[in-house]
């Protein structure tokens, strides 16, 4: 008999807490930071001439160049006309409640009045549950047809591999897309102030153009007790070129190609941001700063006038960002600051 799918999604969390308690015990089960003999080895990209000798690949480098195949695919979405923007958004195999939220919120291809938006979730393999997430997985997509999803495992310091995903995607099947934002599932996007605010659909589309919130003079973290951890021999230089936050950065579609093109030709670094300026920086491209206060790093009070006139909030889960798109959209709460907010 056929699982209905609203009982998968119920069952859903039962499956995850065990998928979680797997990792942790295989997390526990070895040391999986420190560099240790056991390690592959492989050749850097381009490893049989101008990249240089083998090199060992330190287990947290995302292997890369690699033929991952797409599980899941929309190849058609940009067939019949390039949109204004494609939104990519960073979500786990089981977080159904997060990509529901998202579909109802900022990422309703319909809120933004006036241009095309083009919504795509990217996703890995769960490392402990691949196959029975994938039947989850594969219903959603049946039903939403916004999923991409290739055949690397999806953990923490694999994500540039699901960044590189989404532009591969963008330069195979939509090429002439003006803008592609990445933004993680875990945010509060108005992706109307950006598209009249920064974008400007009116205007030609800006050309080798990134921006977000703009880290510089930053390195990275060398203390293996750190989530962000990046080892000397994944990234041997003490500092990053400037770069954009991860969880939302707006690319110009051209750029968003090039970064795509280049990345095929440097060692991937876990920190998917950085690594993005790193490939910037490869292609002599600048990052834009946006005005101050567009895109927050931290949660910030709740007020619908501040809210309609910036672009991210981090962080947000599901039920939270259902509450605020409500309180956003809703006319019958105008704020008391700004009667005249136009939200
Ligand atoms: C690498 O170099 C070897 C020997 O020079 C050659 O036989 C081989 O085909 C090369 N492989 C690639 C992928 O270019
Ligand atoms: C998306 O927005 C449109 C227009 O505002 C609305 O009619 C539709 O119900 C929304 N869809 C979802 C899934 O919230
Ligand atoms: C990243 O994905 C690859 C391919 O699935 C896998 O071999 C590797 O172990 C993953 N790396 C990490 C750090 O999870
Ligand atoms: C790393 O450092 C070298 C030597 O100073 C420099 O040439 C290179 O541009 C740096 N790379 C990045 C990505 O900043």
């Amino acid at each position: 008999m056929k699982c209905p799918a609203g009982l998968r999604v119920l069952l859903l969390p039962v499956c995850v807490s065990l998928a979680l308690l797997g990792l942790r015990l295989q997390q526990g089960a070895r040391e999986p930071l420190a560099a240790s003999p056991a390690f592959s080895w492989r050749e850097v990209p381009g490893g049989n001439g101008t990249a240089g000798p083998a090199a060992p690949r330190h287990p947290l480098q995302p292997p890369y160049p690699y033929p991952y195949r797409f599980l899941l695919n929309e190849p058609h979405k940009c067939r019949d006309r390039a949109p204004f923007l494609v939104l990519l958004v960073v979500t786990e195999p089981r977080d159904t409640a997060g990509r529901h939220a998202v579909r109802h919120t900022w990422g309703n291809e319909s809120a933004v009045g006036g241009v095309a938006v083009l919504r795509l979730f990217l996703t890995g393999v769960h490392p402990v549950f691949g196959a029975p997430l994938q039947r989850v997985l594969e219903e959603e997509s049946a039903l939403h047809h916004d999923i991409l999803q290739q055949d690397f495992l999806d953990t923490y310091n694999n994500l540039t591999l699901k960044t590189l995903m989404g532009l591969e995607w963008v330069s195979k099947h939509c090429p002439d897309a003006s803008y592609v934002v990445k933004a993680d599932h875990d945010v509060f996007l108005n992706l109307d102030y950006l598209v009249r605010r920064l974008l400007q659909p009116q205007l030609p589309p800006k050309r080798d153009f990134m921006t977000g919130y703009v880290y510089r003079n930053t390195g990275p973290l060398r203390n293996k007790a750190y989530k962000w951890y990046v080892p000397p021999e994944v990234y041997p230089n003490e500092t990053y070129p400037p770069y954009c936050g991860g969880p939302a950065y707006v690319l110009s579609g051209d750029l968003a190609r090039r970064v795509y093109g280049a990345a095929q030709a440097l060692p991937l670094i876990n920190m998917e941001d950085s690594f993005v300026g790193i490939c910037l920086h490869a292609l002599g491209v600048r990052v834009t700063s946006s005005p101050r206060g567009l895109f927050n790093m931290y949660k910030i009070a709740y007020d619908k006038c501040r809210f309609s006139r910036l672009v991210m909030v981090h962080h947000y889960g599901p039920r939270e960002l259902l509450q605020l798109w409500n309180r956003l959209r809703c006319p019958q709460h105008p704020s008391r600051y700004c009667p005249f907010c136009s939200a």
